[in-house]
């Protein structure tokens, strides 16, 4: 069964195409990156206007990739939300036009709930139930997932995402955008114990995350540099900093496997790229004996794998959707109990 998925809902305009749900034919991401840098963030209305400009050229440079005509493809799956409305809308009218056209059922994926589906496009799948930590730019969430569409949401982030927190502070910083990897990259150079830095709600009694404070406790650090007239130490900062993020996301992770007695735990979103994160992770999972399910980087940071990956999931069950199918900004999880 072949599937073609497509991602539009931040600044990349992505399509896969899928056999199966899980053998990845073609996976092409359009990185808006260059488009928004000068920026120092996306803007909503150029996103838009270039997932337009993408979309359908991109479309057919997946299909010839994967050496497989339109005629051959049994259903279209996309991403409803939560993103950008202007850029989702794009995606989800492309979807909704080749739906109709080829006569091809309509498949509405979460976008959260793609990204840990991720792990599935790896030869080592995680086993059912198991706990899922998305790190991405707009989310920092912990999950116990029962089945592929069924979880349960245990903690998220109050304010900024981790990722977001990254993006901050490398603008804060003038590094560029998107941050995250910039700082990875200096990080590399610097001593992570140097500068000492809060760990927000580390040892609250719940699986909530808070990275604000952490950002302004880098801003202060700068400033009081400033006044001084002294320089600032960019790589034992950047170091610092992603040390500091990477010790909550570990800790209140750790937290929650043994509260819930899970097993396996699948790390996804585009912080999951981190190789800091990924590292510690590696480490805690040995000394522990859990199991870790990491998916390789390019399907943590957006893709339509991902999304191909949840959007057969529907097709199995039936679950498609209508021409009436609408975007989303924010996505609303069942909670754990
Ligand atoms: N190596 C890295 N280290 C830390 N952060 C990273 C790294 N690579 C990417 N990121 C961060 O990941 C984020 C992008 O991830 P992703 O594409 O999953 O997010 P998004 O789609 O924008 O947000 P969401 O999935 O919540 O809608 C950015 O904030 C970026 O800075
Ligand atoms: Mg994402």
């Amino acid at each position: 069964m072949k599937l073609l998925a497509l991602e539009t809902s931040c600044d990349e305009t992505a399509f896969a195409i899928l056999e199966d749900g899980e053998r990845v034919l073609a996976n092409l991401v359009a990185s808006q990156e260059e488009l928004h840098r000068r920026y120092g963030g996306i803007v909503p209305e150029l996103a838009s206007r270039k997932h337009m400009e993408l979309i359908l050229p991109l479309a057919y440079e997946t299909l010839e990739k994967a050496g497989t005509l339109l005629t051959q493809i049994e259903a279209v799956a996309v991403t409803n939300g939560p993103g950008l409305i202007g850029s989702l809308v794009i995606g989800v009218s492309f979807a909704k036009a080749l739906s109709f056209a080829q006569k091809i059922p309509l498949l509405a994926v979460d976008h959260i709930n793609a990204h840990f589906l991720a792990a599935f496009l790896e030869e080592k799948k995680p086993p059912f139930p198991f706990l899922a930590l998305v790190v991405s730019g707009g989310h920092t969430a912990l999950f116990l997932v029962e089945d592929y569409l069924k979880f349960y949401l245990l903690g998220q982030t109050r304010d900024d995402a981790a990722g977001e927190a990254f993006d901050k502070v490398a603008k804060l910083l003038g590094l560029g955008y998107p941050g995250g990897r910039i700082i990875s990259r200096l990080a590399e150079k610097g001593d992570p114990q140097s500068i000492p830095l809060p760990r927000p709600l580390l040892d609250k009694e719940n699986f909530d995350f808070s990275f604000s404070g952490l950002k302004t406790a880098v801003v202060n650090f700068v400033k009081g540099l400033k006044k001084k007239g002294l320089p600032i130490p960019v790589h034992d900062l950047c170091a610092s900093f992603e040390a500091a993020v990477v010790e909550v996301l570990v800790t209140k992770t750790l937290k929650a496997l043994s509260v819930t007695r899970v097993q396996d735990l699948v790390i996804a979103g585009g912080v999951a790229a981190n190789k800091r994160l990924r590292k510690e992770f590696q480490e805690a999972a040995q000394k522990m004996g859990f199991r870790l399910f990491l998916p390789r980087p390019e399907f943590c940071t957006d893709n339509a794998a991902m999304v191909g990956v949840a959007g057969y999931q529907k097709w199995l069950r039936g679950e498609f959707a209508g021409l009436d199918l609408d975007v989303y900004a924010r996505s609303q999880f069942p909670r754990y109990k």
